[in-house]
């Protein structure tokens, strides 16, 4: 009989080396470093540089995640990325891992949840192997915004950054995931989309011309929708993990502003010294930003074994995601 329980066995993430603060902002777009800072909280980002692409830094978080779990990747069985920002349409950038990685035996396959991808993604991969899918997976969430930003556009390029975080899940005797929740909402697709490059308007000079292929948001919705389901999509999760908010060590929120981080966690009750913030170093990197925290506030020695760590993420979509962790 195969043991059914799973945990997250080592954790890794990578970054561009170039970094765009506020203030470079302030010479591209009528911005200042005062409206970023006290609207979102970020001061800086990771953008990446000539001939990197999505699979550049998923690449390096995989290999750091492996290195952590002390896994080989002929080890693996599946290998997710969670994406929006493939290196191509196909083939996924998770076979462009698998082949970079040499993981013979892993079947791969991308996840497209907007920004709640990881969290998606450690879910489906964690329910596959309690399935019997097999022993080990590697869960990659990988973004390179910076190649769908409008750079004209002020209300969206100073939001967004490019990086990577990746954690191997593999089968335990200890419980290590105690219970995700997942959810969505198409009726707020149009929210935050990005309309041009593929069958409803493929691309052709018009939408070129027009900036379709670059982020289009209406920030102030998403950021209702933000803190209404951060505190919803926690409380789920800490009821069917069956455990309390105040025994949560630490709260690991999708990094996206500042302003709904705080809300959700004031909203939570959980104090300031739980949560788990990077969202001023990296802006909001997507699927990248709950694998990039888990992994900082690991390496960082924030998380010891036992400690119970809630994961929350929302995003394009819309879609929602929460997970709770003993480590
Ligand atoms: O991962 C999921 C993805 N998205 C999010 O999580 C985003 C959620 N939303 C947000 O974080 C916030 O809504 C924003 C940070 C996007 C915007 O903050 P806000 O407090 O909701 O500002 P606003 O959109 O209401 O804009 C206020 C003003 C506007 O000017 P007027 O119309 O009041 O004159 C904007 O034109 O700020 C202006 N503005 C800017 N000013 C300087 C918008 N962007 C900028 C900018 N610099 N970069």
């Amino acid at each position: 009989m195969r043991e059914s329980k799973v945990k997250i066995l080592g954790t890794g993430s990578s970054v561009p080396e170039r970094v765009i603060t506020n203030f470079d902002l302030e010479k591209m777009v009528d911005t200042s470093d005062e409206w970023i800072t006290t609207r979102t909280g970020i001061k800086q980002r990771r953008i990446a540089g000539e001939g990197e692409s999505t699979s550049t830094f998923a690449l390096l978080a995989a290999q750091r995640a492996l290195q952590a779990a002390q896994v080989s990747p002929e080890e693996l069985d599946l290998i997710v990325v969670a994406t929006v920002t493939p290196d191509m349409l196909f083939p996924a950038t998770s076979c462009l891992l698998q082949r970079e990685l040499k993981a013979s035996k892993a079947a791969s396959c991308d996840l497209e949840a907007g920004c709640t991808g990881f969290v998606y993604a450690l879910s489906l991969a964690e329910k596959y192997l309690r399935g019997g899918g097999g022993e080990k997976a590697l869960v990659v969430g990988a973004e390179t915004l910076s190649k769908i930003l409008d750079w004209q556009d002020r209300s969206t390029c100073v939001l967004f950054g490019d990086g990577a975080g990746a954690a191997v899940l593999g089968l335990s005797e200890e419980e290590g995931i105690l219970a995700t929740y997942l959810g969505s909402d198409g009726g707020g697709a149009h929210l935050l989309e990005l309309p041009a490059g593929c069958s409803r308007m493929p691309a052709s000079l018009d939408t070129v011309n027009n900036r379709l292929h670059y982020i289009k948001m209406n920030g102030n919705e998403v950021f209702k929708f933000a803190v209404k389901i951060m505190e919803e999509a926690s409380l789920e999760v800490i009821k069917r993990g069956n455990v309390e908010i105040d025994e949560v060590s630490l709260f690991i929120p999708h990094q996206a502003n500042i302003r709904i981080i705080n809300s959700a966690a004031k909203r939570l009750s959980i104090p300031e010294e739980k949560v788990f913030v990077n969202v001023h170093k990296y802006g909001n990197t997507s699927s990248a930003s709950i694998p990039l925290a888990l992994d900082e506030a690991c390496r960082e020695g924030k998380i010891k074994r036992g400690d119970l760590v809630l994961l929350v993420g929302f995003g394009a979509g819309l879609t929602w995601g929460s997970a709770l962790i003993r480590w």
